[in-house]
């Protein structure tokens, strides 16, 4: 059902942002500039994607979840309460993000299929907006082999 779809992609989505704003708060190291940056922006552009996926929820006549506990219910990207090393930081949000890819792209033929062309619309955003993450993520971890 779509819009259990959407709560996914909204309490993941939290779950995503929130770690990529601790790691933006605690990174450490040579390029701490650069990965302090990064993760920020990183931040901030899903964050900016979690009112509009609410919403859409609410336009599916369902309600919206907004707490802690239910985004830990919902969500799959999993929570971090360690200070990896910068190195797996990147290593971590890339793998979130390939789950994120997995998801939207999911949901993209769910709403696709219930003939949700808005909602479709929507989601094709996130898969690349996702898909640019990995990029650079990928990106960055290149010349730490
Ligand atoms: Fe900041």
């Amino acid at each position: 059902m779509l819009a259990e779809d959407l709560k996914v992609v909204l309490a993941s989505s939290y779950a995503y942002q929130l770690k990529a704003h601790y790691f933006h708060w605690n990174v450490e190291g040579s390029d701490f500039a650069q990965l302090h940056e990064f993760f920020g922006e990183l931040y901030q552009e899903v964050f900016g994607s979690i009112d509009k996926t609410a919403e859409l929820v609410r336009q599916l006549d369902e309600y919206a979840p907004g707490s802690f506990d239910r985004f830990r219910a919902l969500s799959i990207i999993d929570g971090q309460t360690k200070v990896p090393r910068a190195k797996l930081m990147l290593e971590e949000l890339l793998e979130d993000t390939n789950k994120m890819l997995d998801l939207t792209k999911r949901v993209f033929t769910v709403a696709e299929e219930e003939n949700q062309q808005g909602i479709a619309d929507f989601i094709a955003g996130r898969i690349d907006a996702f898909a640019k993450h990995a990029w650079m993520l990928r990106s960055f971890l290149k010349a730490r082999d």
